[in-house]
């Protein structure tokens, strides 16, 4: 739990004055070494604020990779940590905008306006609408949409109250305090169940943390729209649930890559493809698929849209004789079992020193099993271990490169 905003503090940070301090602050090193001389210096300029300078100054730079105009931006730590990556509300925002073209967007937990941000900045978007519970969120929203051309209607309210007739409305009901990674429906804020009920009848897409098991929703509370699962640069960052999708695949992976030029490309998977794929002997490379399409369970339609093959049909490696573009894939040099004793010798005649291992399928600590292998070589290679059926083997391969 970082500082504790008040508004008090956002109306400051929001001054000319606070303008001011924050540049002040931005060029303090604020590190560990330097930090009681730093807030020292703050303090005797700015009290009470010191605090929310100090803060909001890490929180930018902290935010610098996730939010694109991190820089100038409010947040407090967990509202920070919570808010959706640019490249991903970008996508959300587009889509939104090709689809339901010149319509009104609500997003009805919009804490300090990382989606609206995107959403305001999407041409095909006709309207946008935040609201919030948190008023210091809120407020906080308030200074970063004032930064781009168009500025969206603000208001606090709870998400579970019908507060606008707005032509689609998105949620992103956060975890409750003290639910970890593995978590219940009813432990999200506000409720997921209770904010599809209020506004059903709407389009609606209410963004779930990937750890969410989207299948309870289907099974036990008939929910029958569309799951998209998307990752950015190899990470899965949510789950969205999206209503209204008639005639739509219920399932989607959506791969969000940074290029070197900062542009964001963009594929997906859905399962209304074609998914019939082939289980044979490894080819010349082992494609291990991003963890989107694995999490939507659209590794058959990923490997048959790529003339790939299965190793076995319950792992999620593929297998083919090339890489697709953008992939990473690993260059299969020789099969072998996956006892140590193997393991160390063919490693070893290969001249292996550093070790990457890859595990699907198995109980095997990567690290743990770095460390018995002991490497002593100059060479970087890749194993990749999984099993066929109920035999574990290894692939050892050429380190694992993108193409
Ligand atoms: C995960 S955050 C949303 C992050 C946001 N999508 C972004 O990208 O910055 C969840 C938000 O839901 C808000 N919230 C919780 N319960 C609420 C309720 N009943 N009504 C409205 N907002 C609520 C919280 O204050 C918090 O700002």
């Amino acid at each position: 739990m970082g500082y504790r905003f008040t508004l008090d503090d956002v109306a400051f940070l929001r001054s000319r004055h606070g303008s001011k301090a924050l540049s002040t602050a931005a060029g303090l090193d604020l590190s560990s070494s330097s930090m009681l001389a730093d807030i020292g210096e703050l303090r005797r300029r700015y009290a009470p604020h010191d605090g929310a300078l100090v803060e909001t100054i890490l929180c930018r730079r902290r935010a610098r990779t996730k939010l694109a105009a991190a820089q100038d931006m409010l947040f407090t730590d967990d509202a920070m940590q919570q808010a959706t990556a640019s490249a991903v509300a970008r996508h959300r925002a587009t889509e939104i905008g090709e689809r339901f073209a010149g319509a009104v967007v609500h997003d009805l937990t919009c804490s300090i306006g990382a989606e609206l941000v995107e959403l305001s900045a999407s041409p095909g978007v006709g309207g946008v609408i935040g609201s919030d519970i948190d008023a210091v969120r809120l407020s906080m929203a308030r200074h970063n949409t004032s930064l781009g051309d168009r500025i969206p209607t603000l208001l606090r309210a709870d998400a579970l109250t019908p507060t606008s007739t707005a032509d689609i409305v998105i949620a992103d009901p956060a975890r409750r305090s003290g639910a970890g990674r593995v978590f219940r429906l009813d432990q999200l804020t506000p409720p997921l169940l209770d904010v599809l009920t209020t506004w059903a009848g709407r389009p609606l897409a209410v963004k779930c943390a990937p750890g969410l098991d989207y299948r309870v929703l289907r099974d036990r509370y008939g929910f029958s729209g569309q799951v998209q699962i998307t990752s950015l640069d190899g990470s899965v960052r949510e789950a969205c649930l999206w209503t209204e999708r008639d005639g739509e695949p219920r399932r989607r992976a959506t791969v969000l890559r940074t290029q070197p030029d900062s542009t964001v490309r963009s594929f997906e998977v859905t399962d209304d493809t074609d998914d019939d794929v082939a289980v044979a002997e490894a080819g010349d490379w082992i494609v291990d698929p991003d963890g989107a399409v694995v999490r939507a369970g659209l590794v058959r339609q990923y490997a048959a849209a790529h003339g790939l093959w299965q190793l076995d049909p319950q792992i999620a490696y593929l297998t083919g004789n090339s890489v697709p573009l953008g992939e990473r894939g690993f260059r299969v040099l020789e099969v072998t079992g996956i006892a140590d004793r193997e393991l160390r010798r063919r490693l070893s005649a290969r001249d292996c020193g550093t070790l990457e291992i890859l595990v699907r399928g198995l109980d095997v600590d990567p690290d743990s099993l770095r460390k018995r292998l002991k490497p002593k070589g100059s060479r970087s290679l890749s194993l990749v271990l999984t099993r066929i059926g109920r035999k574990g083997v290894g692939f050892i391969c050429e380190p694992g490169a993108r193409f």
